[in-house]
């Protein structure tokens, strides 16, 4: 039987399964640790999306002044360009009227996500990754997504 691309999204809160998934999809999917959990930071706040009850997908982040900063977003590489990303930024989004993050300058995908939900180019951060990571082309765009005051 074919399993079904609906999936749901909430907060990570204290399901260290959950957790421990998140962990393995950011590791095969970003070269950097940027799940952030309220073990270690109590500012901390990462919601998962779930497929079938596995997580197909986290955003993590820390809460910072008025906002949220954004440390890491990842979704299941078989089930990417189906909206999980916008879904999980959105849910990030609608507890804040600030968010922002950093993005590596060659991260299209992730670059057009951000951009397509109102984030705009603050600064620019060279060198801001690790060579030991990104090699030579470790730029990174700090990008910013403000909402008025109602
Ligand atoms: C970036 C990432 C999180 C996007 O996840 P996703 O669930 O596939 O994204 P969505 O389906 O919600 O896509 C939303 C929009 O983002 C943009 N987008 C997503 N993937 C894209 C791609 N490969 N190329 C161009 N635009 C892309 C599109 O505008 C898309 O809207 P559309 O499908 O209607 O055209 C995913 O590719 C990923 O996990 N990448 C590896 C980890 C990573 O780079 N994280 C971000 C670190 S800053």
């Amino acid at each position: 039987m074919a399993v079904p691309h609906v999936f749901t999204v909430e907060p990570l809160g204290a399901d260290l399964q959950a957790l421990a998934q998140c962990l393995v999809l950011e590791a095969t999917a970003l070269p950097t640790v940027g799940v952030r959990f309220g073990f270690e930071d109590p500012t901390a706040v990462t919601w998962v999306a779930r497929r079938v009850g596995n997580v197909c997908g986290f955003a993590s982040a820390v809460r910072i002044g008025v906002g949220l900063h954004l440390t890491a977003l990842a979704v299941e590489p078989s089930l990417r360009r189906r909206g999980i990303a916008r879904a999980l930024l959105r849910a990030a989004a609608a507890e804040t009227r600030e968010i922002r993050l950093e993005v590596w300058v060659g991260n299209l995908a992730a670059f057009e996500l951000y951009r397509s939900e109102g984030f705009v180019v603050e600064q620019m951060l060279p060198n801001f990754y690790a060579p030991a990571l990104y090699g030579s082309s470790r730029d990174a765009f700090l990008m910013v997504r403000r909402r008025p005051s109602v």
